[in-house]
């Protein structure tokens, strides 16, 4: 399962890549808004970094005008994907975004019957938003065993991509599902590091070790 951060914190994104499990990057308008400078410069410098898909969000709502911003956000840099979010309007940009070779990513799914139609208009990636909805009491991943059944009964090629993650079992849930991709806060990624037997081990095995090495 690749893994994505969801940032568009350059700072936070240039302290992840060494580890080597990051695969790209999504960003929404909320995450650029709050990153000091251009956000065109902002993305191009993440694309830079990453050297992998990149989500860049249009924010026109209707179709001509996120087919306009998708083509200008995708002349950015090679790794940018255009995000157009799932509406009527977004599904048709969609279609004509994806006609034209360009990568989308269809955001802010919250239904299978949403992610059954994005990937009709041939969308790369569809992003159902876990945390949202367990926010509402209605189960993230539920609806992510749903897609992850529809688009094996017709062997769409859609990569399924978590998104709206909140913590470590999201991830866990995601990987057990077979979804393609998680995209994750960075804190959550710190999390997926943490156990407390490991600490504790790692500590023991030091002090044993130093005792070793004490003896004469
Ligand atoms: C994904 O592409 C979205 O940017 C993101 O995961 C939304 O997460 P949130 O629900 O924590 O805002």
């Amino acid at each position: 399962m690749k893994i994505f951060i969801d940032s568009g914190n350059i700072k936070e994104i240039e302290g992840l890549m060494p580890l080597g499990i990051i695969d790209g990057i999504t960003t929404n308008p909320s995450l650029l808004a709050k990153e000091p400078g251009d956000y065109r410069e902002n993305l191009k410098t993440i694309c830079r970094i990453v050297q992998g898909p990149t989500s860049a969000e249009v924010v026109a709502l209707d179709a001509e005008g996120m087919i306009r911003e998708g083509r200008e956000l995708a002349a950015l840099d090679e790794h940018i994907v255009v995000k157009v979010p799932f509406t009527r309007e977004g599904v048709q940009a969609c279609k004509a975004l994806s006609s034209e070779g360009k990568r989308v990513n269809v955001t802010l799914i919250f239904s299978a019957a949403q992610a059954l139609l994005a990937a009709k208009v041939g969308a790369t990636y569809v992003s159902p938003f876990v945390g949202r909805l367990d926010d509402i009491a209605s189960s993230g991943m539920g609806l992510i065993s749903d897609i992850v059944e529809i688009f094996e009964n017709y062997q769409f090629t859609t990569e399924i991509l978590v998104a709206s993650t909140r913590g470590p079992m999201h991830i866990v849930e995601a990987a057990r599902l077979g979804a393609d991709i998680c995209t994750c806060p960075a804190a959550v990624i710190e999390a997926l590091f943490k156990h407390p037997l490991t600490d504790i081990g790692l500590e023991k095995f030091l002090k044993d070790w130093e005792k070793t090495q004490k003896k004469p």
